[in-house]
Parts: structure tokens; sequence; C-alpha cells
């Protein structure tokens, strides 16, 4: 009987008398289910994804922590620098909700102390709540964050709770650790890229600006010379050809003056100029173009014309841009229509002349819509497209202290919105007109 009593105690680690041995074991059971639990837990919070955002983290971590650990409110906390973010986590019905707390951290605390500033941060938004943080350290083993419990008074952890609560933190520690990492690698990466783009951008930029001085000169000769000879040959039945090559000249001068524009290389003419006149303008240079492709066009502009102090000619390219890109979305659609609308707007606290052009063409989908202002960002034939005409048009509408935007639906339509600083009648006459702004 002894030896029965021992060797049960040796197989169930239980030593206790008979009576109370199927307590124990329940008890033993239930506590291999909550280590079990446990360890189910920190194997889920050892797979946090590294490309999520910090607050989806911190509801993760707060829905996983809530089947082991007792509280109301969680907060995973970064240190970045001479300030820190918490973003703190709350339980919506079902789901989680999260916050996003930004503080400095004080020049004189060390890092390993932040919760001493933590604390009273969370204590003023949660008032009945005792806080319970552990550290998140590095494998350099330096502080760079937090894990912090709120609960309330009933729910105190007790020290067996805080020790596990440490022990995630450790686990915690290595996966938002590498999402760090991962996140200043994006990050590089990104700057790469757009060093790439840039140093792209300037190539191109000499190139066309050495181009354009280069057919200059020529082309001087071609305009005044045909110029020249259609004035000598007014009746002649070969005028009409002259006035072809005339009119080509004019049309290569201008594309020159863009390529020039687009390196900044021209000289800004800035004037006070009726946004209409833009608009017929850039209508009279493309509106061929746009009605051989069967398109109705509708102008409504606001009388008196809008006034905006600026360069007429880089304006205009801005018009031309749009409205090319709006007939480029119509092809092959029912009725294809492009409306100019000429409006004014108080934005923060300044006036804008604004104008609209707005097709029903293809539209543009809601992840492509924040690239389209990206140099060389196209989805044309490359044959068509640069991908250049709006990440310089918007170039040109912030030079002139404007804005440019698009709004759009997949299907239904585009609409290009250009708001430029208003300028008064009255201020227009106390003006210097073509003043050159350099
Ligand atoms: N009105 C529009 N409707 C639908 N998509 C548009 C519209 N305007 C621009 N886009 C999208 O934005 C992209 C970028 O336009 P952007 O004018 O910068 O370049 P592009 O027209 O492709 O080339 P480029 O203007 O140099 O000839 C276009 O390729 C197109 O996908
Ligand atoms: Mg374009």
């Amino acid at each position: 009987m002894q030896n029965k009593q021992e060797i049960l105690e040796k197989l169930t680690g239980i030593q206790s008398s008979r009576k109370s041995y199927y307590t124990e074991l329940i008890h033993l059971v239930e506590e291999m289910k909550k280590k079990n639990r446990q360890l189910a837990v920190i194997n889920q919070l050892t797979q946090i994804q590294i490309s999520a955002t910090w607050p989806e983290t911190s509801m993760y971590i707060a829905s996983q922590l809530t089947q082991i650990l007792p509280f109301a409110h969680f907060a995973l906390t970064l240190v970045k620098g001479s300030s820190y973010s918490s973003y703190l986590s709350r339980r919506d019905g079902e789901g989680w909700q999260c916050h996003t707390l930004v503080g400095a951290v004080p020049s004189e605390l060390p890092v390993h102390s932040l919760d001493r500033v933590l604390h009273p941060a969370f204590a003023e938004l949660f008032p009945d709540h005792y806080a319970l943080s552990v550290p998140l350290r590095s494998q350099l083993n330096q502080t760079f964050g937090y894990l912090t419990l709120l609960q309330a008074d009933e729910q105190r952890s007790v020290p067996e709770d805080a020790e596990l609560f440490s022990l995630i933190a450790s686990h915690v520690g290595v996966s938002v650790e590498n999402g760090l990492l991962f996140q200043d690698v994006s990050e590089k990466i990104k700057i790469e890229a757009q060093l790439v783009q840039s140093a792209k951008m300037a190539a191109i930029g000499e190139m066309a600006a050495g181009v354009a001085h280069e057919l200059n000169s020529p082309l001087t000769a071609i305009l005044g010379n045909s110029q020249l000879l259609l004035r000598e040959m007014k009746e002649s039945p070969a005028a009409p050809l002259m006035n072809d090559i005339y009119q080509c000249g004019v049309r290569c001068k201008k594309i020159i003056q863009n390529l020039l524009t687009f390196s900044r290389q021209d000289e800004y003419l800035f004037s006070t100029v009726p946004l209409d006149d833009v608009v017929e303008d850039a209508l009279g240079l493309v509106g061929y173009q746009l009605s051989v492709s069967g398109l109705t066009i509708v102008k409504e502009l606001v009388q008196p014309p809008l006034l905006f102090h600026g360069s007429r000619h880089q304006i205009e390219q801005i018009v031309i841009n749009l409205l090319l890109n709006a007939r480029d979305a119509l092809v092959g659609r029912d009725d294809p229509r492009i409306e100019l609308r000429s409006f004014t707007r108080e934005e923060d606290g300044r006036a804008y002349a604004g104008l609209t052009v707005r097709d029903n063409g293809a539209g543009i989908s809601q992840d492509q819509l924040p690239q389209i202002f990206q140099p060389f960002y196209s989805t044309k034939d490359r044959t068509k497209g640069t991908g250049l005409g709006l990440s310089v048009s918007l170039g040109i509408a912030e030079a002139h202290g404007g804005k440019l935007f698009a709004e759009s639906q997949e299907n239904k339509g585009s609409t290009f919105t250009l708001l430029l600083p208003l300028l008064r009648e009255e201020a227009r006459n106390g003006e210097e007109t073509d003043a050159d702004c350099g």
C-alpha cells in the first residue's frame, strides 16, 4: 500500500492523502491548461506582422493578452529619439480601438525610467486605473519601449501575473524590434528610390534644357524665314503649305518652351492673368485635337474673370495637361464630356481662384489615386505617356502658392481641381503687370 502511494506520488507529482487526491488533480489539470493557454498566446505574440502599423500591432497584442491577463486597456509605447508614442488600445464591442498619444521624453530622464512620465499621463486619461508597465528591451539590452496594462482596482495583477507579463514582454520585444528594423529599412529604401528618382529628373532636366537650347536657334530661323516668305507669297497657291511650316514651327517652339519649363531653366514671367484667358488659350491649342476625338466640351467660367498673379504660360501648361489626360481617359466611352468650371473658394483663410476639369472617363482606382502625381507614374503605353504631366503640373501649382488635387471614381470619371491665390480687382490696380519674378 505504502508502495502504491509512493508510485502514485511519483507519477502525478502530487503528495497528498487519497482524500484530496482528486481535488489536487483537478487543480493540476487546470494549471496545465492555463500554462498551455499562456504558451499558445506567447507563440501568437511572436508572430506579429512586421508590416503592420503600430496601432494594428497594439490592438493585436491587446487581443492576445486579454486571453491570459486581466486588464481594461493596453498600451504599446515606443520611444524614438526625444519623443514617445503610446498606442492605446481599448475594447470596442467585439473588437478593439486604438488611439495614439505622443509626448516628449524629458531630456534628464533615462529611457528605462520613462514609466515615471507615462504613468501620470495614463492616470490622467484613466483616473481609477492602476498601470503595470514592463520595458521592451533590444538585443543590446536597451529599453526602446513599454507594454502597459491599465487595470481597474479589482483587476490588479497578482505577482505571478506580473512575472508572466515580463516574460511576454521579452518575447514581444523581439517581434517589435524586428518591426522597427523593418520600418527603418523600408524608409531607407524609400529615400533611396526618391534619390534615384530625383537624379533621373535632374538628368532629364539637363538633357531637355540642352536639346531645347540647340533647337532654339534653327527654329528661330525657320519661324522668321517662313513668316517673311508668307508675306511675300500672300496669294500664291503654295501659301497654305508655307503657313503649315510656320504653324508647325510655332508648335515646336511651344514644345521647347515646355521642356525648358520642365527643367526650370526658362524665365518665369509673372503677371496678372485672367483665368479665362488661360482656359481659352489652352483650348485654342488642344481644342482641335479634342474635337476630332468627338468630345463635348462644356465651359462655365464665372464673370468677371478671376484673376491670379503668375506665369500665364505655366498655368496654361497645367490646363493642357489636364485636358489631354481627360481626353485619354475618355477613349472608347459613351457620350464623352469634359467640363471646365471656374469658381472662388476660401480655404484656410485664403481666397483662391479655382478651376475644375471634370471628365466622365475611365476614372482612377483608389489605390492608384495617391500615385498619379508622382514623376514617371503612368498607366499609358510607353509611347503615349511619360508620366510627367501631373508631377510637373503639381510643381507649377505649388510654385504659385496654389494646389492641385484629384478626386475620382473608377468607371465614373475624374475631377481635377486647380486652386491659385485669387487676386482681387483692387490688388490688380495697384499692381505692376508683367513683373519678372524670376
Ligand atoms: N483624367 C484622368 N482620368 C483617369 N486617369 C488619369 C487622369 N489623369 C491622369 N490619370 C492617370 O494618372 C497617370 C499620370 O498622369 P500624368 O499626366 O502624370 O502622366 P501621363 O498622362 O501618363 O503621361 P504624360 O502626361 O507625360 O503624357 C496617367 O497615366 C493616368 O493613369
Ligand atoms: Mg498626362
